[in-house]
């Protein structure tokens, strides 16, 4: 592999493009079809985007693995070596209904320990990225957000788990200032990375929570799974990201 550096700067690059040839296409006609149920849809969108991530990616680091969301990577059962992560859309329920509120994120982990995350807002016209070493928004470096307590602050939750008051999420939510619903686990993410929200609760696959998790760990957040357990990058989990405190004060309610 080229050095981390350049490949940084070249996946800085990729991301900026992929912002670009969305906006693009999202001014022209696209197809939307169902995965699972009409609550889960895929576009023509998510699919071309994540070919031309994966076309980068293979030229750039031709010996890792990837992992994309709609399949257009490696079949990965094991976190060994290099594994680049995918999702080429991420919020695409908000993508179709809202023209708001979506990301791309794209990060590499190496033998399971986070290298380095991107998560691209598309309309906000801003691209969270870094690692180990630092976090970036843009050109800014951002710094750790407090370590506030549960009731001093706001909290994303995802709507299937409020609704249904799973792992007694609306008692969480009692004891917040108040819940948030974004529907999308990148736009959520990069809300907790900033301390607009304390923390973020929702069951997410791996391409969901990759890029957030080598992000919110650089500014020392914890992300880990509802039952206080460590999150291994292929699992899929109901995923907590929060501050040291709200992160123990969650687990706690929650089990
Ligand atoms: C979804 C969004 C949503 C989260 C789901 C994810 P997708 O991603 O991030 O907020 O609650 O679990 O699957 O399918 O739009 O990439
Ligand atoms: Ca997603
Ligand atoms: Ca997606």
């Amino acid at each position: 592999m080229d050095d981390l550096n350049h490949i940084d700067q070249e996946i800085q690059k990729l991301m900026w493009q992929m912002r670009t040839e969305t906006l693009s296409k999202m001014k022209q006609p696209f197809n939307v079809d169902e995965k699972s149920g009409r609550k889960d849809l895929v576009t023509t969108v998510d699919k071309s985007n994540e070919k031309t991530i994966v076309t980068k990616l293979r030229e750039l680091d031709p010996d890792a693995q990837i992992l994309g969301e709609e399949g257009f990577g490696d079949q990965i059962d094991k976190a060994t070596g290099r594994i680049w992560l995918i999702d080429p859309i991420d919020g695409t329920m908000n993508f179709v209904m809202q023209q708001n509120n979506f990301a791309i994120m794209i990060s590499l982990y190496e033998n399971g320990v986070g290298v380095l995350g991107y998560i691209m807002d598309v309309m906000n016209q801003k691209l969270y990225h870094g690692g180990p070493n630092g976090v970036f928004v843009n050109d800014e470096p951002l710094i750790a957000p407090a370590n506030l307590h549960l009731r001093d602050a706001l909290v994303g939750i995802s709507g299937p788990l409020l609704i249904n008051d799973d792992h007694n999420m609306q008692t969480i939510a009692r004891q917040s200032r108040g819940p948030r619903m974004y529907g999308s686990a990148g736009i959520e993410f990069a809300k907790v990375l900033t301390g607009e929200l304390i923390g973020y609760i929702s069951y997410l696959r791996p391409w969901d929570f990759a890029a957030g998790k080598i992000l919110a760990e650089a500014l020392n957040l914890r992300v880990k799974t509802i039952d206080g357990g460590s999150l291994s990058m292929l699992s899929s989990n109901v995923v907590l990201v929060a501050t040291e405190r709200a992160s123990e004060e969650i687990i706690g309610l929650a089990n």
